[in-house]
């Protein structure tokens, strides 16, 4: 479809923002369901966050996705926040309703689909989660409201997974403890392992959170990295026969969730998936 005068904006907020796959997303799904809407990115320093808030709706932008350093920060400039997103602390999704900003967090529904798309079963298992920033409040949020017996939050810095585990184990009254990354090398049985570190990211990619050791007590393994696609922790878990998943489908269904709010439609998963791996390999 041409972009005319009608043609609905939408974007992603971040810094930085130059290689992000959701361009590529968004708009092959809007020109597959033939919706007249573009999506682009907005590179926008902390500094200048308010005042491109303030742009959005004064240049009546339909809706935009936050990033790395904005979810949280964002939120005091929007005008209804979703529960959801108020009980993650953090805001990735914004839709402009006639000039109300309105903020949802789809990354919990994404991670959630994802075991699902993985025959993963959450209720009643015992996870441990490795790291404790904001993408490891989501998976933990989410696990916590999809029926997880018990989590322990493992991480570098201790007194952050001691922050992390006690609001979970106020706000949703379940079994939440908390130990030092090392201490993950003693345990001896693990439902269900997740790395939301960033260890292992590009261009780091022969790191691992955890020993190849660890990995192969565990029933499931996690990795929300998806750069690469198969991260050093994920090749353990391939290599010990250890069932296992990364973050391409919960970064397809973080957006597809988006991409309901703000359109009324979702888009057709298997198609985006293709699209995207043509487009990165
Ligand atoms: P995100 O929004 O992706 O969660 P973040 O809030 O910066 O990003 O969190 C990054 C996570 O990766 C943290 O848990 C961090 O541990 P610390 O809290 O101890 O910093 C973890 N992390 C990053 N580099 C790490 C490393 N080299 N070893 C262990 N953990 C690391």
């Amino acid at each position: 479809m041409e972009i005319n005068s009608k043609t609905k904006i939408y974007g992603l907020i971040g810094h930085p923002v130059e290689h992000s796959l959701s361009p590529l997303i968004h708009n092959f799904a809007f020109r597959s369901l033939d919706l007249n809407c573009i999506y682009t990115v907005f590179d926008v320093l902390t500094d200048n966050l308010e005042d491109a808030v303030k742009g959005v709706k004064v240049l009546n932008i339909k809706g935009f996705n936050v990033t790395v350093p904005h979810k949280e920060r964002i939120m005091k400039y929007l005008d209804v926040i979703s529960e959801e997103a108020l009980k993650i602390g953090a805001v990735n999704t914004v839709v402009n309703e006639e000039g109300i900003l309105k903020g949802y967090n789809t990354d919990a529904k994404g991670f959630i689909d994802s075991l699902i798309e993985a025959k993963e079963t959450i209720s009643g298992r015992k996870a441990v989660i490795l790291g404790a920033g904001g993408a490891s409040k989501a998976v933990c949020v989410s696990l916590a409201l999809n029926g997880i017996n018990s989590m322990v939050i493992a991480n570098r810095n201790v007194d952050k997974a001691k922050d992390l585990a006690e609001y979970i184990k106020k706000e949703f009254k379940i079994d939440c403890n908390y130990c030092s990354i090392n201490e993950v090398e003693e345990m001896s049985e693990i439902d269900m392992l997740v790395n939301a570190t960033s260890v292992g990211m590009y261009p780091n990619v022969e790191d691992s959170p955890v020993s190849e050791k660890v990995v192969s007590k565990a029933k499931f393994v996690y990795d929300l990295i998806y750069n690469p696609f198969e991260t050093a922790f994920l090749k353990y878990a391939k290599r010990n026969g250890i069932k296992y998943s990364n973050g391409f489908s919960m970064l397809i269904n973080q957006a597809n969730h988006s991409f309901k709010l703000w359109t009324g439609n979702f888009f057709e998963k298997d198609l985006v998936y293709m699209h995207l791996k043509e487009g990165i390999t």
